[in-house]
């Protein structure tokens, strides 16, 4: 498997399994499923609702001697309810309880939104998020870095995060976010973003590789595009012998990004690996490249407020 590195050399596969969508009961398989096909990387969050699932995969696996702990890199998301600083590592130490690990590879701050402290389930109101003013996303980076100082993550990065909020963190401390997981894909390849990422030595994973047609009916707009059936990724998966997933799956591996395919089904985890068996070629990305309109899956008004708190989540 092609492997990215983190500053201090420390690799991590480019194609990793997504669990979020993964429902109760299947989840555990797909993992399982997935390190018997030769997947060494693993991408969770607590708000995903599963983790205890993967745990118990996890502990199988390493009991049974299948994979070592120290093959497998697994990553983990603090959720919106856990920002305030004191509430990072027991949020922390809840998700490696269940995941059954002494520690993780990467933990991230999932989104730039804080909600009120300990809140259960989605906010009902404005009332029930906490801006950040009240919790500064600096205070909480700084809780990252004690977890990683404690031993209980090896590295530390953001997720959803723009350029701007990248750059307001970079200036308040001296440990930078090593990873910056957002959507990309060829209807939103946010070439600005990966380059100032990559310039200053953050991963960054590509999440809804392939369109995240599975969420729940309230998070999905009306006529959104397709981009397994789109009609250039169809004749490129063509041309290259390979499936339109392959071919999307590829796109990232082509732009030194990482990729976390979300799959419970045992032949499309196994298909989604071999998406690095090949590579697109120039002309190819070029083509992928024309389909670009910073269209977004995951539009992020979910966590607008009415009263200004949070809006406009990616400052653009
Ligand atoms: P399934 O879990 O039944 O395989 P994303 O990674 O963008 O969130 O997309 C996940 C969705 O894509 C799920 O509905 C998943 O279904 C489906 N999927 C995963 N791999 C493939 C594939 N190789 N071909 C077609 N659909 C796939």
């Amino acid at each position: 498997m092609k492997t990215l590195a983190f500053k201090n050399n420390d690799k991590i596969a480019q194609i990793g399994l997504g669990t979020w969508k993964s429902k109760e009961g299947l989840v555990g398989e797909a993992v399982k499923s997935a390190v018997r096909s030769g997947y060494k990387h693993i991408d969770c969050a607590a708000t995903y609702g599963n983790e205890d699932e993967i745990g118990e995969v996890l502990k199988d696996l390493f009991t049974t001697d299948e994979i070592k702990r120290e093959e497998l890199f697994i990553t983990s998301k603090l959720w919106n309810n856990a920002h305030k600083k004191e509430d990072v590592i027991p949020a922390l130490k809840q998700t490696l309880s269940d995941l059954n690990l002494s520690y993780l590879d990467l933990y991230l701050i999932h989104w730039p939104v804080a909600f009120q402290p300990g809140l259960e389930g989605m906010p009902e109101s404005d009332a029930d998020f906490a801006s950040l003013d009240e919790l500064p996303l600096i205070e909480t980076w700084e809780a990252m870095v004690e977890a990683k100082k404690q031993g209980l993550v090896k590295h530390i990065g953001v997720s959803n995060f723009s350029i701007k909020k990248l750059k307001d963190l970079m200036s308040k401390t001296d440990e930078n976010p090593e990873m910056n997981q957002v959507e990309l894909h060829p209807y939103l390849h946010q070439d600005e973003l990966v380059d100032f990422c990559h310039e200053n030595d953050i991963l960054v994973t590509a999440f809804s590789p392939l369109g995240s047609q599975d969420r729940i009916p309230e998070m999905k707009a009306a006529d959104e595009p397709s981009l397994l059936e789109n009609d250039v990724v169809k004749e490129i998966a063509a041309q290259n012998d390979v499936t339109s997933a392959q071919v999307l799956l590829n796109f990232h591996l082509q732009r030194n990004c990482i990729v976390i395919p979300k799959s419970t089904n045992a032949e499309r985890i196994q298909q989604n690996l071999k998406a690095a068996d090949f590579d697109l070629s120039k002309a190819d990305m070029k083509k992928l490249k024309g389909l670009d309109k910073h269209f977004r899956y995951v539009n992020g008004k979910f966590f607008e407020t009415s009263d200004g708190k949070y809006h406009n989540l990616y400052d653009e």
